[in-house]
């Protein structure tokens, strides 16, 4: 079987999205990916793509070699029961996206002999800018870097400890949320101060993106850039010790912690 074969079973938003990132990185082909959903009329426009559609999740499971799991975490179980056979029959990786469902829960389903990974992505996937985090059995880390591979081919991977995997889904899933939310306060701050809402945007998001793109490339401390830009008695820090002075970092920071601990409450309750 050809080993860049996957299938995604519960191809909704994050599925769509990985199938569109996995394609656009040009690394898989159409017949490369098996997408499944028990509608599977919302995938007609993939189909028509090339890529094959079906609501039979053991069928896709056989036909490949990575089997994605991006369903809901309460139809999460029902699925790795039903493509037990395929999983114990054949070589294969197993990867869950499923908030919740660890390594542990996944392996007391499939028992032993499947490869068993992790994997928490974000919404930028669709456009090849993922965070990925990853984690992987013990038994399945000798076979983690094709995993790693592919979240790279749409993203930036890391390969973590599943104890971490709460953690991971609040700064990189749900930071998504709160980088946005940074960028919408930025560009009502700039419609203040003269901008159109439109200018503002793309002049609060473009610097965005060059902040981090300092970081990512150079590696350096945020406050080593940061210190390039306050002059003494200028106007940055100015307003950065105003936005200090009025809890900015410290509420990030608790908005953080909170998202943690609401993860937790919520898969206890599941
Ligand atoms: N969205 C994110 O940013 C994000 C990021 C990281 C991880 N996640 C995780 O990814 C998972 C999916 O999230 P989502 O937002 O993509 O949810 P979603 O849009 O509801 O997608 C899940 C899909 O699974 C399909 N499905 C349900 N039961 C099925 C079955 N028995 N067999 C095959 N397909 C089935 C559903 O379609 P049908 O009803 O047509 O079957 C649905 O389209 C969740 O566990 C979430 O925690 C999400």
């Amino acid at each position: 079987m050809n080993a860049n074969r996957i299938a995604i079973l519960g191809a909704g938003n994050i599925g769509i999205a990985i199938a569109e990132g996995l394609l656009a990185s040009g690394a898989y082909q159409p017949d490369n990916l098996i997408l499944t959903r028990r509608n599977t009329r919302h995938l007609e426009g993939l189909a028509a793509r090339g890529l094959t559609v079906i609501s039979d999740n053991l069928a896709a499971a056989r036909g490949a070699h990575t089997i994605l799991l991006t369903v809901q975490p309460g139809q999460a179980r029902e699925v790795i029961r039903e493509i037990l056979p395929a999983l114990q029959a054949g070589d294969k990786s197993l990867v869950s996206v499923v908030t919740g469902l660890s390594l542990k829960d996944m392996a007391a389903l499939t028992g032993p002999g499947v490869h068993l990974f992790r994997a928490m992505p974000n919404t930028a996937i669709a456009i090849r800018e993922s965070m990925t985090c990853v984690s992987a059995t013990e038994e399945s880390r000798a076979r983690v870097q094709p995993v790693l591979d592919m979240f790279e081919c749409v993203g930036r991977a890391l390969l973590i400890e599943d104890e971490l995997m709460a953690s991971a889904t609040v700064l990189a899933a749900c930071g998504v949320a709160f980088a946005l939310r940074y960028m919408r306060a930025s560009s009502q701050g700039g419609t203040e101060i003269g901008f159109h809402a439109e200018e503002a945007q793309l002049i609060a998001a473009q610097t965005v993106k060059g902040a981090a793109a300092l970081l990512l490339e150079t590696g350096h401390h945020p406050e080593y850039e940061i210190d390039k830009v306050t002059t003494p008695m200028g106007c940055t820090i100015a307003g950065l010790n105003e936005m200090e002075h009025q809890g900015f970092s410290s509420s990030l920071i608790r908005g953080i912690t909170t998202s943690h601990r609401k993860i937790y409450k919520i898969s206890e309750s599941q």
